[in-house]
């Protein structure tokens, strides 16, 4: 469908944010890094392409799975939540949301891109969609998020790498009611390994505090890398139980 390449192996082992392809799009070669999503969504299919077919991301599907497990668990059913898929893209999660009986998903992502790509991929996926910055929301953007009165948060493959800090997850977090589904992956590193970033922090003291109560970690290959190599993520199905005060989060922006 798509002409891609990966980096040849003597670029050697390049960070996950550096990585990169190389496309034909409409007759030209183009070096596209993985992150920049707003030249990825615009080329129909490459999203999917780039990151199911060839480097096999089971995020969605991992994700959902812990959930609806959970949900099981709790004698709930998923035709009573009102989710908000946080970094929402073109409605990967969304979909599977979707097929489990979710009735009213909105999505929140920080470019237009994402925005116009699930309108285009997924008509009619999101009630709503909105494109924002949860660092930086306005009070009518707050006013419509708190509409809604959700009761699930999802977040997938969109927490680390410089995509969402602390406070957006945060504002996020804080927008649900109490209690709430809580369901999110990040890089294995970003939560229990040595290379501990900020986003760890932030979900131990949610956690230490009580704010947020554990239901399920599962680990899991998240997809490859562009030179093959597994890639191992976190899911984690929670329970809200109380919201984070921001200016307790600002510090770890
Ligand atoms: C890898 S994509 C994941 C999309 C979708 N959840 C999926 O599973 O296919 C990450 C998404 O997070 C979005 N994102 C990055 N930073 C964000 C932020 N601060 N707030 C909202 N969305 C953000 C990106 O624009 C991108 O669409």
């Amino acid at each position: 469908m798509f002409d891609l390449t990966f980096p040849p192996n003597s670029h050697g082992d390049l960070d996950q944010d550096e990585e990169w392809c190389e496309v034909t799009v409409d007759g030209s070669r183009r070096r596209i890094r993985f992150h920049d999503y707003h030249e990825i969504y615009p080329i129909p299919g490459l999203y999917e392409h780039l990151f199911y077919d060839r480097l096999e991301c089971s995020s969605p599907t991992t994700v959902r799975t812990l959930l609806e497990e959970e949900l099981s668990a709790a004698s709930k059913v998923p035709a009573g939540l009102r989710v908000l898929d946080v970094g929402a893209g073109n409605g990967m999660m969304g979909a599977e949301l979707a097929d489990m009986g979710v009735p009213t998903l909105v999505g929140v992502d920080i470019i237009e891109e994402a925005a116009a790509a699930a309108e285009r991929d997924r008509p009619g996926l999101y009630e709503d969609y909105m494109v924002a910055d949860l660092t930086d929301l306005s009070a009518e953007d707050r006013g419509r998020l708190a509409e809604v009165r959700f009761n699930c948060l999802v977040t997938v493959a969109a927490l680390g790498f410089g995509d969402m800090p602390p406070t957006a997850f945060a504002e996020a977090y804080n927008s649900l009611e109490t209690p709430s589904w809580v369901a999110f992956n990040i890089k294995e590193d970003f939560l229990e390994g040595d290379d501990r970033g900020d986003f760890s922090g932030l979900i131990a003291r949610m956690l230490e505090k009580g704010a947020l109560e554990e239901r399920a970690r599962r680990r899991y290959r998240h997809r490859l890398s562009a030179a093959g190599e597994p890639l191992h993520y976190l899911a984690m199905v929670a329970v809200k139980r109380a919201d984070i005060p921001l200016e307790s989060v600002l510090r770890l922006d």
